[in-house]
């Protein structure tokens, strides 16, 4: 059995702390695309995530369902967005099959720690047994916080 580690990132954060999980665990590394990208202008995206969020809207993925088959545990990266998952994330979650496998989500946030990621994310992935989300602030943490979080996730 083994691990995958995906991820949806917009400035980067996320995606520098998933490919530290993804080394750290060895892991194959999958980023979640989605097929039109989110404005670079913080206020555009800022406005288009909270108008998605609250409409529940699922962007359609240019990443293709990777075969889960053999994998047992998922680690899921996200940015807090209003709380919540990136969209991108709830989608790809969403569409794959995840009967009986572990997901291990983080999110990255500017200071609201993990809001009610965690309660999305169990929505999104019923069949699977869903840990706590372990929050991290930006890019302000040590190599130390991941391994300590990754030996007891
Ligand atoms: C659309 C949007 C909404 C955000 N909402 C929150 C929020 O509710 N709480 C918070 O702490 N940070 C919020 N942030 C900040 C991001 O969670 C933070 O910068 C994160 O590390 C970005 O990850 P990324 O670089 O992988 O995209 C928001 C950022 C964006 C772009």
């Amino acid at each position: 059995m083994s691990s995958i580690v995906v991820y949806y990132s917009h400035s980067g954060n996320t995606r520098c702390l998933a490919q530290t999980v993804a080394e750290r665990t060895g892991s194959r590394l999958i980023e979640i695309e989605p097929e039109t990208d989110y404005p670079s202008a913080y206020n555009d995206v800022v406005r288009q995530a909270k108008k998605e969020l609250k409409a529940g809207y699922r962007p359609q993925l240019k990443t293709a369902e990777p075969d889960l088959s053999g994998v047992d545990t998922i680690y899921v990266g996200t940015p807090n967005w209003w709380s919540s998952p990136a969209p991108p994330v709830s989608a790809f979650l969403e569409n794959a099959e995840l009967s009986g496998k572990t997901v291990v989500p983080f999110c990255t946030h500017g200071g609201g720690g993990v809001g009610h990621i965690e309660r999305d994310l169990k929505k999104s992935c019923r069949s699977a047994s869903v840990r706590p989300v372990k929050p991290f602030y930006g890019r302000i943490y040590s190599q130390d916080e991941i391994d300590g979080w990754l030996g007891n996730a």
